[in-house]
């Protein structure tokens, strides 16, 4: 049988860029996110969640043929936004200067972006050893010290866009899961020993990134998928 593609829609938003429409972004945003807008101690922080609520919000309502303003979210458990009463599923990550927002008419997503920051003490390996599968912080060691940095987030990207995925954060035990920690090839779920079923129906796939950042999706599907990339500019 042969599977129709997923088509996977992934904005690129360059929070710099679009700094100029916060008080825009804000209108769009309700009681409760402009709260938690002001929660945050940092401007930063706070003009980054406005960019962000605002740029799903604006999105979204393209995709939807209305308002941002009418854009309301429901949360998961664990803080998962979503459409009530609509098939269209979503998922957003910041890091630093960029967000990576993945829009997809009916396919539950997980998309994780990170910046691949310099280590803080002994390197990622200590990280890895604490956080990741044995089979992955194996794998990590065995590379040449240079190439860990770049494989170390391969593996993280992907192991938080599965964790997003399901929308459990953190509830979901990191070394439960392996993943191909290989940045030169695929992207792949090689192990869940939580929920096994996912092997046959979920995939990860790397997502092109600016240059010290990278990125990848899982979807649960495991139809081929056909990924559109969009500068999130003039909106
Ligand atoms: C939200 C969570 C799932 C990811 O947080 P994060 O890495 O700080 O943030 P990201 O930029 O990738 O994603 C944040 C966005 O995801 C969405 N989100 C929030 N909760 C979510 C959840 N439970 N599941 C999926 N997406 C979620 C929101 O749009 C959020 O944006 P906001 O913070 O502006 O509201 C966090 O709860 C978590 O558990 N992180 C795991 C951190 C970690 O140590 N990972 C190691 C991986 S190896």
């Amino acid at each position: 049988m042969t599977r129709s593609p997923v088509e996977l829609n992934v904005w690129k938003i360059q929070l710099s860029k679009v700094e100029d429409q916060l008080d825009r972004y804000k209108t769009y945003l309700n009681q409760d996110e402009l709260a938690r807008a002001n929660r945050f101690l940092f401007d930063r922080d706070r003009n980054r969640f406005v960019i962000c609520r605002g740029a799903m919000k604006v999105l979204l309502a393209e995709q939807l043929d209305t308002s941002p303003t009418l854009i309301e979210f429901e949360y998961g458990e664990k803080g998962k936004p979503y459409l009530a009463r609509n098939t269209i599923e979503f998922n957003l990550s910041h890091a630093k200067d960029w967000a990576y927002f993945g829009i997809n008419d009916s396919i539950p997503l997980g998309i994780d972006l990170e910046f691949m920051r310099p280590p803080a003490h002994n390197g990622w390996i200590d990280i890895a050893k604490r956080f990741f599968a044995p089979a992955e912080f194996k794998s990590l060691s065995a590379l040449p010290v240079d190439a860990q940095a770049e494989a170390f987030f391969c593996c993280w990207t992907q192991k938080e866009a599965y964790i997003k995925l399901h929308g459990d954060g953190l509830s979901l035990p990191l070394d439960q899961f392996t993943v191909n920690v290989d940045p030169t090839s695929p992207a792949k779920l090689l192990t869940t020993t939580w929920n096994p079923a996912d092997l046959g129906q979920s995939r990860l796939y790397h997502l092109e990134a600016p240059h010290f950042y990278r990125a990848s999706v899982a979807l649960r599907s495991v139809s081929p998928i056909n990924i559109t990339y969009h500068q999130f500019i003039n909106h």
